[in-house]
């Protein structure tokens, strides 16, 4: 997969909405998980969520989702608060698709039916073979089943089509789940941990096809992998101990002092591609 392979989604749905995070606190018992958090992604920006193990990196990409409440603070998507907004079909309604840590396909259903099932809003896990009952129209379908087989092709899977998950590489089943994130046409993309299980090769493919979705949509990334989010993102957040402690371009963070001392020993070790106390998980 290369870059020029991606084509752009002729199909995105927002125009120039902004995500934004203002004073996002939450607390598990004693523990400040967030602590007043601002921040925002604007729409063709890639912005990275770096961060120390621990630093609320997950817990801000859950409240985002919904998938944790908050105590205090906002979450807007073009100016609708995302905070009462607890479903995903809801999301996807605002153009929001996420991708989430692993692969989650649906083990029962082929990959381009998995793609295609990225069309349908808050699916089950159970639908199985009744997947084929759930389109409102034989020509729904067979539109949906277009756009999942143009991504599949822009994902270089398309000779995967009919396979289920389970007897794929696990950097295949990854391109799926992002072409099925993609076909629900969003204008913001939220990806947690995209590179996780990936050879270097393949994370070099990841950053290609992360670039290439840039202007079309925003990117919000989670991740650890400082090469990735270093070469990819256009603007990194780091988070520590819940709060925001800088945010820039990636020279900026790099050479940024206070970002070195949050990450253990003071030492950025890049040779490595980490910075040291990242999560490795
Ligand atoms: N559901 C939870 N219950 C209790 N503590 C939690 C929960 N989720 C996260 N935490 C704590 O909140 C802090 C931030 O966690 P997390 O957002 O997972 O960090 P990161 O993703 O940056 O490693 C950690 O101290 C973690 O132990
Ligand atoms: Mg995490």
């Amino acid at each position: 997969m290369t870059a020029a392979m991606i084509e752009p989604p002729a199909f995105t749905k927002g125009e120039g909405k902004t995500l934004l995070v203002e004073g996002l606190s939450v607390g598990f018992g004693g523990l400040l998980a967030l602590d007043q958090v601002s921040m925002t992604a604007l729409q063709g920006e890639i912005v990275g969520v770096i961060g120390p193990n621990g630093a609320g990196k997950t817990t801000l990409f859950n409240i985002i989702c919904g998938f944790v409440r908050a105590d205090s603070g906002q979450v807007s998507y073009g100016g609708s608060s995302l905070l009462e907004h607890h479903h995903p079909h809801d999301l996807t309604k605002l153009g929001i698709a996420r991708t989430l840590q692993g692969v989650g396909l649906f083990a029962g259903l082929t990959v381009l039916e998995n793609v295609m099932s990225g069309a349908q809003a808050g699916l089950r896990c159970d639908i199985g073979s009744a997947f084929l009952g759930l389109w409102r129209s034989s020509r729904e379908e067979h539109r949906v089943a277009m756009r999942a087989r143009i991504l599949l092709d822009d994902f270089g899977i398309s000779a995967y089509a009919r396979y289920l998950p389970a007897a794929l590489p696990y950097a295949i089943q990854k391109r799926a789940a992002l072409a099925r994130a993609l076909i629900a046409e969003p204008s913001l993309l939220l990806l947690d941990e995209p590179a996780s299980g990936l050879s270097n090769v393949e994370m070099d493919d990841l950053a290609a096809m992360i670039r290439g979705l840039s202007p079309r949509m925003g990117v919000l990334l989670v991740e650890h992998h400082m090469d990735l989010v270093m070469s990819v993102c256009d603007r990194l957040i780091v988070l520590n101990f819940g709060q925001v402690i800088a945010d820039g371009t990636p020279d900026s963070i790099r050479s940024n002092p206070e970002v070195a001392t949050a990450y253990l020993g003071n030492e950025v070790h890049e040779s490595s591609g980490h910075l040291q106390g990242f999560d490795d998980a």
